[in-house]
């Protein structure tokens, strides 16, 4: 190797000529040339970002209008992280909107949750479209893995049901980096323009009514961007508002939560400025239907752009009873809300 830049530039020398100063004796002008030749552009060289994959890989098995519309639905999935990192990134924890899903955390860990939802790298990962584990005609999951996560207390990692099939599903212990997206997701997935249309407000609706949001899901699954850290600790809206309260340290890094965070502010600050669509939760859902203790820093955080949302923040419940989830479920599907997954 040395060998063969000395040779190089031995030869470039003899061609010009002029690579060293006319000046120096002999010894010295030769000296030189070849410290140059080791530190140029012929030593390999190193490019940091080669072999990088920036894009979210979309499988073969995707035709054509799955694979457009997945397009769609990632950028739009950047875009609602992006704006969630914003947010914290210019608020902080005087945003009551940060309070209120996040409690006293310190702002790092979401930020950096989303902003590995924005940029990580997507080496590794597949979006299929074909059904490999044949879950996507699978109905009546959703009410099973509610209860199991709840009888558990929490669950390590959950499989994706719904009520009237599945939206899709990690992989799992199948193929960790892999996504599964079912015919449904495309007939069913709004996309960010009608956030806050169609009747939805954000503790009213469910988290994955948007592509944004559930495409923000499902790749907290997958190890590149959840780091097998974010978890299913809290699911339902009251249930992610009493975790802020009582475990911050797990709201951070709690994935319903971050997405609740993520429409909210995105309603708020982008949809409808100043508005938003909070809303409540819906009669006879957990939050209406439980009582506990409404101690929250959130409730007491009515400074920053968002304090009147200090009244919604404030009414904090205790996590729901397997009862009651069993009763959200079933209002949720009547409710029109069948994307449950
Ligand atoms: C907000 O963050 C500051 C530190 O930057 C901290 O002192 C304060 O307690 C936090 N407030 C809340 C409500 O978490
Ligand atoms: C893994 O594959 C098996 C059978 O092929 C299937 O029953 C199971 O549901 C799959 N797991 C997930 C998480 O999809
Ligand atoms: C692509 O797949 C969907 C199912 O997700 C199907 O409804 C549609 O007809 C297919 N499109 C084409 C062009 O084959």
């Amino acid at each position: 190797m040395h060998l063969t830049a000395l040779a190089v530039s031995l030869a470039l020398l003899a061609a010009s000529g002029s690579l060293a100063s006319p000046t120096l004796p002999l010894h010295a002008r030769e000296v030189v040339t070849v410290t140059r030749t080791v530190a140029g552009p012929a030593a390999t060289s190193y490019d940091w970002a080669n072999g990088a994959t920036p894009d979210f890989p979309i499988h073969p098995s995707c035709n054509a209008t799955e694979r457009v519309q997945l397009e769609r639905a990632f950028a739009e999935t950047i875009k609602l992280a992006q704006h969630a990192k914003e947010h914290v990134l210019r608020f902080g924890n005087s945003s009551a909107f940060y309070t209120k899903y996040f409690g006293n955390a310190p702002t790092a860990e979401p930020i950096g949750w989303f902003d590995k939802v924005v940029s990580a790298d997507r080496g590794g990962m597949w979006f299929r479209c074909d059904n490999p584990d044949g879950n996507c005609e699978q109905e009546g999951k959703q009410c099973f893995f509610f209860m199991k996560r709840f009888i558990e207390g929490r669950i390590i990692s959950r499989t994706d049901g719904d009520i009237i099939g599945w939206g899709g599903h990690w992989r799992g212990e199948n193929a960790t980096l892999e996504t599964v997206i079912c015919p449904l997701s495309y007939s069913t997935r709004w996309p960010l323009e009608a956030m806050c249309g169609n009747g939805y407000t954000v503790a009213g609706g469910a988290t994955n009514a948007y592509w944004a949001s559930d495409i923000m899901h499902r790749l907290f699954h997958v190890y590149n961007v959840g780091e097998g850290t974010i978890e299913h600790y809290a699911d339902d809206y009251a249930a992610c508002l009493a975790l802020a309260a009582s475990n911050p340290e797990e709201a951070v890094r709690n994935s319903d939560t971050l997405q609740y965070f993520a429409l909210d502010v995105y309603a708020w600050d982008v949809a409808l400025p100043g508005e938003g669509c909070t809303g409540k939760a819906p009669e006879g859902s957990s939050s209406a239907a439980a009582t506990g203790s409404a101690t929250s820093s959130a409730s007491s955080s009515t400074t920053g752009i968002a304090g009147s949302m200090s009244a919604e923040a404030s009414s904090i419940i205790a996590s729901p009873t397997l009862a009651e989830v069993q009763t959200t479920t079933s209002d949720a599907a009547a409710v029109s809300y069948p994307h449950t997954e």
